[in-house]
């Protein structure tokens, strides 16, 4: 009896979350978010919930404004914003910038100056700053690669980053803007594939022949790692920021319990998208996996 009663009330508040728009499994635990322009940070959330799948997740894609690469940085910041806002308003206090263009161009004022204003209580991390302090040891003529979108490599984030960490490390940065479009548009097996990853690969490898680490610095580029492989010369190792920045956050969480003791533990991952969910899901399942029920969010 008593037994029954509890099960239905679990159902009424699983019930509930979901009506409010989250899939929070237990009452007032909260989610962790996780961000990306649109279905790249999928290659991120898929390494975290292979090690850490005990936690609730909602993913948002803001696959109606991707792709963020090539929009300036007052846009960025400006989208990005509204995003986290929107997971803060979700029930997340923890939101991953699953999107190194959102890292490099919006985390550092997100942090500093909204945080303390909007929500004390609440965390944004970024992919850059685990990634760099990993790559840093991977090289060993000192001469990395990163390849990133139009912004990323703009800001200059991982070459100044990598050249704090790693004094005498050299960084040679190559944009790529023509592979989100690809991955989004689900034409990562065209021929047109095949001559833009071997175009931006040898504009890299021009700017220096030691390279023997190359930073995938997009959440998008790891769909691409077979092409990239297959062009990359095979002694260079590729670097692909979902592993990392999975264990990054299960120490993060280690080392703050304050925040752990407050996520809930349901397994349960929902996903959003601001554009249609027809084609996220499309893309979704190719990339994560498995098959993604989306729901469309307006912002
Ligand atoms: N996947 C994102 C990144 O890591 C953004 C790509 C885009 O929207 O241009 O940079």
């Amino acid at each position: 009896m008593t037994k029954s009663i509890s099960r239905n009330k679990n159902k009424t508040l699983f019930l509930c979350a979901l009506l409010q728009g989250t899939s929070a499994g237990t009452e007032n635990k909260k989610s962790i978010g996780i961000f990306d322009s649109g279905i790249g940070g999928l290659s991120v959330l898929k390494e975290i919930i292979k090690i850490i799948p005990e936690y609730d997740f909602i993913y948002l894609g803001d696959s109606a404004r991707s792709p963020y690469g090539t929009r300036s940085f007052e846009t960025v910041y400006h989208y990005t914003l509204e995003c986290v806002q929107k997971l803060f308003s979700m029930n997340c206090d923890l939101v991953i910038l699953a999107c190194n263009t959102a890292s490099a161009k919006a985390l550092r004022n997100i942090q500093q100056l909204d945080l303390p204003k909007i929500a004390p209580g609440k965390r944004v991390l970024g992919v850059i700053r685990p990634t760099t302090e990993l790559a840093g040891k991977h090289t060993k003529t000192k001469h990395i690669g990163v390849l990133g979108t139009s912004g990323t490599v703009a800001s200059d984030s991982y070459k100044i980053e990598l050249e704090h960490f790693y004094p005498g490390i050299k960084v040679f940065q190559q944009a790529c803007p023509m592979w989100v479009p690809i991955v989004e548009n689900n034409e990562v097996n065209s021929p047109a594939t095949d001559f833009y990853v071997k175009k931006y690969l040898k504009e890299l490898f021009s700017k220096s022949k030691k390279i023997d680490t190359i930073i995938l610095g997009c959440t998008h580029y790891p769909l691409l790692l077979n092409k990239i492989r297959k062009y990359a010369p095979k002694n260079v190792k590729i670097i692909s920021q979902g592993p990392i920045v999975a264990l990054s956050l299960a120490d993060y969480l280690q080392r703050h319990p304050e925040i752990e003791k407050k996520l809930g533990k349901g397994n349960n991952v929902a996903f959003f998208t601001t554009d249609s969910t027809e084609s996220f899901d499309k893309l979704a399942k190719i990339f994560f996996g498995r098959k993604v029920s989306s729901k469309h969010l307006a912002l």
